[in-house]
């Protein structure tokens, strides 16, 4: 990285960030496109989110990303949300030109998905009820599923996202059930999207949520977990012949639509899909 006198400056904050795959991932971007960019990750303590906000702006600071546990909070330094964010109600992108807030979490999910099978139309089992299956619920909705059933482990929680979907008026058949009747669900559904952490190191030999003999051939899996890449979910979506999509791709997508907020210019995906695999050693 050859950084200069005019290098504009992006990056993450959250606390802890050492372990984020996102400074290779953006960096080995901005190198592929020529552009004048370079990615950081600042460990901000919640103490001094405010300040770290106004001093980016005062530093010239062109965008960031903000993950844990920052999400929610950093709305209230910023000029304006993004519509989908705000329904959401967390940020995990800053737009500094004009203060602007986005979420490419969710979207990131639903460009992994689509680049296998499109959400238009399609009937949809998400499980998990937390940040993540908030952010996913909302932009699935968006891109005109027909049907979103949010099964959790803790029903009384996917009963509040259930109404809070259906609030937005993005989508009119939202439900929602136990985790553990997912097997009411599956003949039925064309998606499944696991944003529960079930089968993430260091406990990969767990029970999956769903498994192969329950599952159709002309399903697609998406499970949001990348750690490991094949995870149990996936391998039992691979054994039922259904269609799997990996958690990476997730990451590899939010990180393109940030940069596209942040660059104005397409994200090289092959690129950062390559950085990504590298830093996590796949
Ligand atoms: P994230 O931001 O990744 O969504 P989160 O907000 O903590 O993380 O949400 C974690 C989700 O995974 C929750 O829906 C949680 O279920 P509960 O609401 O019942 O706690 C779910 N989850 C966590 N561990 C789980 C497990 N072992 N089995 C099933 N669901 C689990």
């Amino acid at each position: 990285m050859n950084i200069k006198g005019s290098t504009n400056i992006v990056g993450l904050i959250g606390h802890p960030v050492e372990h984020s795959f996102s400074p290779p991932m953006h960096n080995e971007a901005f190198k592929a496109l020529n552009l004048d960019y370079a990615y950081v990750a600042f460990d901000v303590n919640p103490i001094n989110l405010k300040t770290a906000i106004e001093g980016a702006q005062s530093l010239n600071i062109k965008g960031f990303n903000v993950t844990i546990p920052h999400k929610i909070e950093v709305m209230k330094y910023l000029d304006e949300i993004d519509p989908i964010a705000e329904l959401i109600g967390a940020v995990n992108t800053i737009d500094f030109k004009n203060m602007k807030g986005y979420n490419t979490d969710g979207i990131g999910a639903v460009k992994a998905i689509e680049e296998v099978t499109s959400i238009k139309n399609k009937n949809v089992i998400i499980a998990g009820a937390g940040g993540a299956s908030r952010a996913i619920s909302f932009y699935i909705s968006q891109y005109g599923a027909d049907k979103l059933t949010i099964l959790n482990r803790n029903v009384g929680k996917a009963e509040k996202l259930a109404g809070d979907v259906l609030n937005s008026n993005l989508i009119n058949n939202v439900s929602y059930d136990s985790l553990l009747n997912i097997n009411k669900y599956l003949d039925e559904a064309d998606i499944l999207i696991n944003t529960t952490p079930v089968g993430m190191h260091p406990n990969v030999n767990v029970s999956p949520i769903a498994s192969s003999n329950d599952m159709h051939s002309e399903l697609t899996v998406f499970d949001a977990v990348y750690n490991p890449n094949e995870t149990v979910l996936i391998k039992e979506a691979v054994k039922a012949g259904a269609k799997p999509v990996y958690g990476i791709k997730m990451l590899l997508y939010q990180g393109a639509e940030s940069f596209k907020i942040w660059t104005g210019y397409d994200a090289p995906v092959n690129v950062m899909e390559k950085a990504l695999k590298n830093t996590l050693k796949m």
